[in-house]
């Protein structure tokens, strides 16, 4: 395994944007595993499946689904969902499904073989725990709900002119319940992981936060 900087914590904390600036300055991958979460959802919905489906069907069907992470876009049984995968619902379905050990089992290979090949800055909800517990390096990224609703409202407003910030602060509370409460490799803060509340940060903030942590390990 190459070098890995895992950095874990609760929808909308900024993660996938931060990651991305770490790993242009580290000259590392970016490995999104949220976006894998979310072609599984965009699959499995494919196939009319959802939370009542039962282990047995989910199973049964996730071994028609090939997912890719290549360059940053994600590639569902050879087709770019990258787009589809941002979609409210599939929020919302790759949280239900992700409490799933089969959906879990099936992406723990597809993560660490992205670490097989070069050095990778993953984002996710169980990086520093489960996929990466050995990572050169381990951040948990937080920010109030409040706070990460705002930031979520200002991406998708242009898109999605019928959502209000009052529906997508309720739903993120769910989620954080959801991800955190699993049985399953819950979102939770590892023992070694250094805590980044990035509630009254900007992202260059936030960025230079973490670089320095990254320094001062010389990685
Ligand atoms: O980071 P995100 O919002 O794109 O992730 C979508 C869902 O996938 C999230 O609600 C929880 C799940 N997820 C997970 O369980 N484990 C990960 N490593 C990444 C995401």
């Amino acid at each position: 395994m190459k070098k890995v900087i895992a950095i874990d914590g609760p929808s909308g904390a900024g993660k996938s944007t931060i990651a991305k600036h770490i790993a242009d300055l580290t000259g590392f991958s970016f490995l999104d595993t949220g976006a894998l979460y979310r072609a599984i959802a965009v699959g499995l919905l494919n196939y009319e499946l959802d939370e009542d489906s039962g282990l047995t069907k989910i199973t049964e069907t996730l071994k028609k689904l090939s997912i890719k992470y290549e360059n940053g876009s994600v590639i569902l049984n050879g087709i770019d969902v990258s787009k589809e995968i941002r979609e409210e619902r599939i929020s919302h379905y790759s949280s239900v499904f992700s409490a799933l050990k089969p959906v879990r089992d099936f992406l723990l290979e597809v993560q660490r073989q992205c670490a097989k090949d070069s050095n990778i800055v993953a984002e996710g909800r169980d990086m520093t725990t489960v996929v990466f517990p050995t990572a050169d390096m381990k951040f948990f990224l937080t920010a109030t709900p409040k706070i990460r609703a705002l930031r979520r409202f200002e991406q998708i407003k242009d898109d999605y002119s019928n959502v209000t910030l009052e529906q997508i602060e309720k739903d993120i509370i769910i989620r954080d319940q959801r991800d955190m409460e699993r049985d399953v490799a819950p979102l939770k803060q590892a023992q070694d992981a250094i805590l980044i509340d990035s509630s009254a940060n900007s992202i260059e903030q936030t960025v230079e936060q973490i670089m320095k942590e990254i320094k001062n390990k010389g990685i």
